[in-house]
């Protein structure tokens, strides 16, 4: 059987991993890989998420099985922490939470809970989306479609064709919003455009599925949440995908949730026991390190404050990096408008450079992003600043 298969061509951003750490050269500059970087361009684990993770090590009893749902405390903390304590939808107990291994696994149970009601539903997403939304969506047997998103000319979203598409698709289509810091493109909806693709998405019966994958990275813990607020208090129904992988730093340990808002309580239990059916057939417990600690942490009014200042300090990092970077860029590249930078919100931005100068920057620069110049900006420190800027000059001509 195995003699059959043929070899898949390597997923782009892995390998251009393996390319950026095979570059000897001490001058690269790491692009790629969406994970926050610090000053020294290291991942390093938060203070908040080490103190959690001695303390539970030190209480920890058991290793027995947690159940297919997870961690209970953990779900209801990010319930809270996503749609803030006093949600209407909480207040009403329709929101229903399954813990899953990362973000990932949140859109495929998402995913795979759609196709077990509506098996022909098509999932609308943004042109661009995260590359692995395709493979996590159509994996479960579900069609893709696409909605125009992101506009090169400005670098923000092109909101007047978003909204003729959507409003164009047929009753009760699910269309996938990123609920913050979009990626791959940093171009994120103003709150005045989630209002109006609230009313679209009323007036059409459209199931939004939101990807809350950068919690507190864009302007904050609060105000990333906006349009996933909204949306949860208006709506009948709403599905949506919360990854604690970058917020929390915890990228390796899997830690995501699923949440479902349902019409009415009745709904919600049912949909919440299919949802344990479909988990408990995919990987039936998700791990229990990282939710034990983001439980720990935001249990603990102190450790929880901590870790919002560690949010903020890496939000402000990051805005720092656009506001410098874009300062360079003006310098060297004066015939070139990098404006939209600064504006753009999260890690990433698309520079808008074709895939030949993409590559050039990688041969003769070593500065490593993804054939689309999506460039992750927290890759970026104060001392390679202008390296960057000169090398994006040098292949502009
Ligand atoms: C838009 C988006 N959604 C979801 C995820 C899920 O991440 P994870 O499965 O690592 O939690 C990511 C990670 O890069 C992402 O960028």
């Amino acid at each position: 059987m195995f003699e059959r298969l043929e070899p898949v061509v390597p997923d782009p951003i892995l390998g251009l991993m393996a390319a950026y750490r095979a570059d000897p050269d001490p001058r690269k500059v790491d692009l790629g890989i969406g994970v926050d970087r610090d000053e020294h361009g290291e991942t390093p684990v938060l203070a908040s998420v080490r103190q959690a993770e001695n303390a539970l090590l030190s209480r920890q009893t058991t290793k027995a099985y947690v159940g297919p749902a997870g961690n209970a405390g953990f779900n209801q903390a990010i319930e809270q922490l996503v749609l803030g304590a006093a949600h209407p939808a909480l207040t009403a107990g329709r929101v229903r939470s399954v813990q899953t291994p990362g973000g990932c696994g949140a859109l495929r149970l998402g995913a795979e809970l759609i196709r077990a009601v509506a098996p022909h539903a098509v999932v609308h997403v943004s042109t661009p989306t995260w590359a692995n939304h395709a493979p996590l969506l159509s994996g479960s047997g579900l069609k893709l479609e696409r909605y125009p998103y992101h506009d090169p000319a400005t670098g923000g979203v092109q909101f007047g064709a978003m909204m003729q598409a959507l409003e164009a698709l047929p009753l009760r289509a699910v269309v996938l919003l990123h609920a913050s810091c979009h990626n791959p493109t940093g171009a994120d909806l103003s709150h005045p455009q989630w209002r109006e693709v609230l009313a679209l998405v009323k007036r059409r019966q459209l199931l939004p599925f939101i990807d809350m994958a950068y919690q507190g990275l864009g302007d904050g813990l609060e105000a990333d949440a906006f349009g996933l607020r909204l949306f949860c208090a208006e709506l009948p129904e709403v599905l949506f995908a919360v990854s604690c992988s970058k917020n929390f730093g915890l990228y390796r340990e899997r830690t995501g949730s699923l949440h479902l808002v349902s019409e009415s309580t009745a709904a919600a239990d049912a949909a919440f026991t299919q949802l344990v059916r479909i988990a408990r057939g995919i990987w039936s417990m998700p791990p229990d390190h990282g939710a034990a600690i983001v439980h720990a942490i935001l249990a603990e009014p102190a450790l929880a404050r901590q870790w919002g200042d560690e949010v903020d300090a890496m939000r402000w990092r990051i805005q720092g990096l656009r506001h410098d970077v874009l300062q360079q860029l003006q310098q060297h590249c004066p015939q070139r408008d990098f404006s939209f930078i600064a504006t753009q919100r999260g890690m990433f931005s698309f520079l808008g450079i074709s895939t030949a100068q993409v590559r050039a920057l990688r041969e003769h620069h070593h500065v490593y992003m993804t054939d689309d110049s999506r460039m992750n900006i927290a890759g970026l420190r104060g001392e390679n600043l202008e390296y960057f800027a000169r090398a994006v000059a040098q292949v502009l001509g």
